[in-house]
C-alpha cells in the first residue's frame, strides 16, 4: 500500500480507526474524516505512533452536512492528485427523529447520503487510480430494512432501528447500482463493495440514544467482536491483491455473501439513486468521469 492514498470516514473511532490504522501500518498515506478536532488529533497521533507512519492526517468534516462534505472533498483535491481507496465508514444511530441542515433525516444523511455524495465528489480523483477501491460499510441490519419512498424521513412513524435499517439497505442498493453503472460505461479501474463488519463492540449505540436504547446497546455489544476484528473485511477489500477487480458485492468475513432480497431490486435502486441525486442537487453523477475521458 506504499504510496496509495486512502480516505477513511469516521476514522477517529471504532471500526474506522482500526481500518485507518491497518492501512497506515501497510505504508499507505491515510486521511481520516472526522467532525471533532480533538478526537481527530488524538486519533492521528495514535495511528502515527502505532504504525510508525507519519503520512497520516485528518480533515474536519461533518458528514451530516452536504456543504461540509463538499468542502472536505475540495481539501482532499488540493492535497492529492489521486485517491486509491475511499472507505465510506462513518455511521450513526439516533433514537429520536432529527433533520439535518439539508432537511434530511440524520441517519439517512450520515449513513447513506454522505456515502453517495462523497463518492461523487471524489470520482475524478478515484478515476486517476488504476485500481481505485470504494468500500461502503453497511450492516446485516439491512435485512430488516425497507426504503420508505413516500416518507424517507420516517416523519409519520419514526423509530431509530427502522431508520438505521433503511440507511443500511440504501448502502447496498447504492453499491449495486453504482457497480451496474460502472459496468455499463466499461469502467474497470474503479470497484465498489459493501461490507458487513459483524456485531462490533463500539460506542455507536451510545452517542445519540435515549438511556433505554443505550442500555440495550451496552448489553447487545457484549456479544460483539473487537473493532480490529470488525475492520478486517474493510481492510481486506482496501488492500489485498485477492480483492483486486472484485466489485458490486456484499462482503462478510472477507468473503462475498448474498444480501437481502430487497437489495437486488433494480427498480428500487434506480428510484433511490434518482432521489439521492435530487437531494444532493446532482445532475449527472458520473460527469467527473466523462470529463476525465474527454467526452463530457
Ligand atoms: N458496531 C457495530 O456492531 C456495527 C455493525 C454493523 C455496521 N456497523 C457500521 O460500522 C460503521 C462504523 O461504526 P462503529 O461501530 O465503528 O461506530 P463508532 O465507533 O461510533 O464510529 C462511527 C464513526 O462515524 C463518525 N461520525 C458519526 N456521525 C458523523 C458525522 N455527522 N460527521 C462525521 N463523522 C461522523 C463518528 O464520529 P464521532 O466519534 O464524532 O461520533 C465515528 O468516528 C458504521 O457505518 C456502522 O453503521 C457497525
Amino acid at each position: 500500500m506504499k504510496g496509495k492514498n486512502c480516505i477513511v470516514t469516521g476514522g477517529n473511532s471504532g471500526i474506522g480507526f482500526e481500518t485507518a490504522l491497518a492501512l497506515a501500518k501497510l505504508g499507505a498515506n491515510v486521511v481520516i474524516l472526522s467532525r471533532n478536532q480533538d478526537k481527530a488529533e488524538a486519533a492521528v497521533k495514535s495511528i502515527k505512533a502505532k504504525s510508525q507512519n507519519n503520512q497520516v492526517d485528518y480533515i474536519l468534516c461533518d458528514l451530516s452536512s452536504q456543504m461540509s462534505i463538499k468542502d472536505a472533498a475540495k481539501y482532499i483535491s488540493r492535497d492529492f492528485d489521486q485517491i486509491d481507496v475511499l472507505v465510506n465508514n462513518a455511521g450513526t444511530w439516533f433514537s429520536k427523529l432529527e433533520l439535518t441542515e439539508d432537511g434530511i433525516e440524520r441517519q439517512f444523511a450520515v449513513n447513506h447520503i454522505a456515502y453517495f455524495l462523497l463518492t461523487h465528489e471524489l470520482l475524478s480523483l478515484l478515476a486517476k487510480s488504476d485500481d481505485a477501491r470504494v468500500i461502503c460499510v453497511s450492516s446485516d441490519s439491512h435485512f430488516h430494512g425497507k426504503i420508505h419512498f413516500e416518507d424517507l424521513t420516517l416523519g409519520k412513524k419514526y423509530h431509530g432501528l427502522k431508520a438505521y435499517a433503511q440507511s443500511k439497505l440504501a448502502n447496498v442498493l447504492f453499491v449495486y447500482e453504482f457497480d451496474r453503472m460502472l459496468k455499463k460505461q466499461s469502467i474497470s479501474n474503479i470497484s465498489i463493495n459493501a461490507v458487513q463488519p459483524g456485531l462490533v463492540k463500539t460506542d455507536i449505540g451510545l452517542k445519540h440514544t435515549i438511556s433505554l436504547h443505550g442500555l440495550a446497546w451496552r448489553v447487545r455489544r457484549l456479544g460483539g467482536v473487537s473493532p480490529a476484528k470488525g475492520a478486517e473485511t474493510s481492510i481486506y477489500l482496501a488492500s489485498s491483491m485477492g480483492a483486486k477487480g472484485e466489485s458490486g458485492q456484499y462482503w462478510d468475513k472477507s468473503k462475498p455473501k448474498p444480501s437481502s432480497k430487497k437489495s437486488y431490486d433494480t427498480e428500487g435502486a434506480t428510484r433511490l439513486w434518482q432521489i439521492c441525486k435530487e437531494l444532493c442537487a446532482i445532475d449527472d453523477y458520473f460527469r467527473p468521469l466523462h470529463i476525465k475521458q474527454g467526452s463530457a
